[in-house]
């Protein structure tokens, strides 16, 4: 969702500001802005629209303040304008903020602050938190007139106060005026690091932000608060309890995210999935035992050998990934499966009995509703697994043991190789717990060896990306397109349909390949491609049958087939071919032709790749 950065140090903050938020942009970029104290006021520039809009509002000439906050918005509450862009200021201009998140009970406290005299200018629910920091800074009364230990500064003293008011989920970076040298962030349900260099702070709501000047962060808890100033920084709950949190290393460098001669970071992170799929299975498999090593989940192993049954969680990309998962872990380990909406899995009373194993999937590791779901699942007993991509996310740290993605950042807001290492664990997963409960160990080393030819396999569909390029091309006026594929596919079939409306507005639809006969077929005619994933498998003859219903129709078909099987040629109006693999093992190789499918129909429909209208990368509010 929005994008946090805010800096205290010695070197201008400007530039460090604009630049991480250049770097947060893919979080939300409806509307951004930054707030400079200069003296004992601050300067607040914002606008509608990019970083970009922002950079062309702010006056010429090097700025030398030295603490500024900044913010980069995905809209939930008041329109995408320039009134409602962040940092909003209190009604005594003494207090800034940038926020993160969303306050529930807003409309309730700004009533109360109304009351009081405080004046508002947004239709945001954070201008909320500015005022009542100001107003509690300004009167020095405790609302309730309670006695919980808070502290002696009194800026400190203020947000501790205000923040305990704030029913909902925040990261905040806030400034107050007399404090010119004290820098608070806070944090409740949505990410915020500190980045710690010497003399110098930075914090963000992700490492991408900060990795330009520190490698060393410190990943605040929910209710906990850091107050960086010149002499250093100190970590409490919003109780004022010291908290002492240990430094970590951010785990990326700058080369991995930027461009490297891409024009877009979609069309890098689909490129690297052959380096990103070997990372991710790099040392995890054991060939002379046919076995797979998961350290992340080693101490999980036996109790996920036994269970009875295994919920798999998340949203979007990672939830089609949980429905390859289920098809895994029922085919090959037998062990019962089921996948849920992290959304509906967290209000429906879900049954969770004895022995039940959760397993939470998210590349960011901060959907909100992921994490809610994590903690549902905890809270009623069962053991929950992560299977993340960023290290240290909330959802890493809130799961009881994980695996690790190890795909490096993914930026661009349309997942590609996350999906295809969420896949990679799971397969890897769900053969250790074959191996573990029957499967011989020469059918478990067939499958671990074809593992280790994937990356080699995706090199040669990448090969072919001018040519879907055409098939893109030859399609780009068709408003509604159909995804079809049966057994393990049909996971791929829903990705590739949410690729191409995610980035380029066309609307697709993702079925079993047999339901389309129940209905969607009305919708065949020569205006609606339909993609069909038809690999060899074990009902390779019945979506035969589906692509010969389309065709009688007068539909055009668009094949993804094995490279050699030259019958189905003749039913393709267009044909892309993936190198023979087994069944269970090819979702990580048909979805990569359906990522460059959306992505270069996109790209010829003119549409901004990285950044697609109304979406945010990374979703930290329900
Ligand atoms: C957002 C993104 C999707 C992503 C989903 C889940 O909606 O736009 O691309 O699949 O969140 O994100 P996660 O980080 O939990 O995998």
């Amino acid at each position: 969702m929005c994008g946090i950065v805010a800096y205290i140090g010695h070197k201008p903050a400007r530039p460090i500001l604009l630049e991480g938020l250049k770097r947060l942009e893919y979080r939300g970029y409806d509307s951004a802005g930054i707030a400079l104290l200069a003296d004992d006021t601050f300067e607040v520039y914002k606008t509608a629209g990019r970083i970009s809009a922002l950079e062309d509002i702010l006056p010429p000439g090097e700025a030398k303040e030295v603490v500024g906050i900044g913010h980069t918005r995905w809209a939930t509450h008041g329109a995408p304008n320039t009134i409602n862009a962040h940092p909003h200021l209190d009604a005594t201009g003494k207090i800034t903020i940038v926020h993160n998140g969303i306050i529930e009970n807003y409309a309730t406290l700004k009533k109360w602050l109304l009351s009081k005299g405080c004046q508002f200018t947004s239709d945001t629910d954070s201008e909320v938190i500015a005022n009542l920091i100001g107003y509690f800074y300004s009167t020095e009364n405790a609302r309730d007139g309670n006695n919980r230990p808070a502290s002696e500064n009194k800026f400190e003293w203020a947000v501790q106060q205000a923040l305990h008011e704030l029913c909902g989920t925040y990261g905040l970076a806030i400034l107050c005026a007399d404090y010119p040298d004290t820098l608070i962030g806070a944090k409740k349900g949505s990410p915020l690091i500190l980045g710690v260099g010497e003399n110098e702070y930075i914090i963000a709501s992700d490492a991408a932000a900060i990795v330009e000047h520190t490698t060393q962060a410190i990943y605040l808890s929910d209710n906990e608060m850091a107050t960086a100033s010149a002499e250093g920084f100190r970590t409490m709950t919003i109780d004022n309890a010291v908290v002492t949190k240990e430094l970590k290393d951010i785990e990326f460098s700058l080369e991995q995210i930027e461009l490297a001669g891409f024009d877009h970071y979609m069309q890098k992170e689909i490129a690297e999935q052959p380096t990103a799929i070997a990372r991710c299975l790099g040392g995890r498999i054991d060939p002379a035992n046919a076995r797979v090593v998961l350290g992340g989940i080693g101490e999980q192993l036996r109790d996920l050998t036994r269970t009875k049954r295994i919920i798999l969680t998340a949203c979007g990309t990672a939830w089609h990934a949980c429905l390859v998962g289920e098809f895994l872990f029922e085919q090959l380990a037998r062990i019962p499966a089921e996948v849920e909406y992290a959304s509906e899995f967290r209000y429906r009373n879900p049954i969770i009995e004895d022995a039940t194993i959760v397993i939470a999937i998210s590349q960011s590791g901060e959907t909100a509703d992921t994490l809610a779901a994590v903690e549902q699942a905890k809270e009623r007993g069962a053991t929950v697994l992560g299977m993340v991509n960023v290290v240290g996310s909330t959802i890493a740290r809130t799961t009881d043991a994980g695996v690790y993605l190890r795909v490096g950042p993914e930026i661009g807001v349309a997942s590609t190789k996350a999906f295809t290492a969420q896949v990679a664990v799971l397969t890897m997963l769900a053969i250790e717990l074959a191996r573990r409960r029957h499967l011989s160990s020469d059918y478990a080393g067939a499958l671990l060896g074809e593992l280790n030819d994937l990356p080699e396999k995706i090199e040669t569909i990448l090969r072919q990306s001018d040519h879907i390029r055409q098939i893109a091309q030859a399609n780009i006026d068709k408003e509604n397109w159909l995804f079809l594929g049966r057994g393990v596919n049909y996971p791929v079939a829903l990705e590739g349909a949410l690729k191409l409306k995610e980035i380029s507005y066309i609307h697709a639809e993702g079925l079993p390949a047999a339901e389309m006969k129940h209905g969607p077929i009305a919708l065949i005619t020569n205006r609606m491609p339909t993609v069909f994933i038809a690999t060899k498998s074990l009902q390779y003859d019945k979506i035969m049958g589906n692509i010969e219903e389309v065709r009688a129709r007068g539909g055009k078909t668009i094949i993804v087939a094995t490279e050699g099987d030259d019958h189905i040629a003749q039913y393709a109006d267009h044909l892309i071919t993936i190198p023979d693999a087994t069944e269970q093992l090819q979702p990580m190789l048909t979805v990569v032709p359906l990522q460059l499918l959306a992505y270069h129909a996109a790209v010829l429909r003119g549409h901004d790749v990285d950044k697609p209208r109304n979406l945010a990368k990374s979703v930290t509010v329900e």
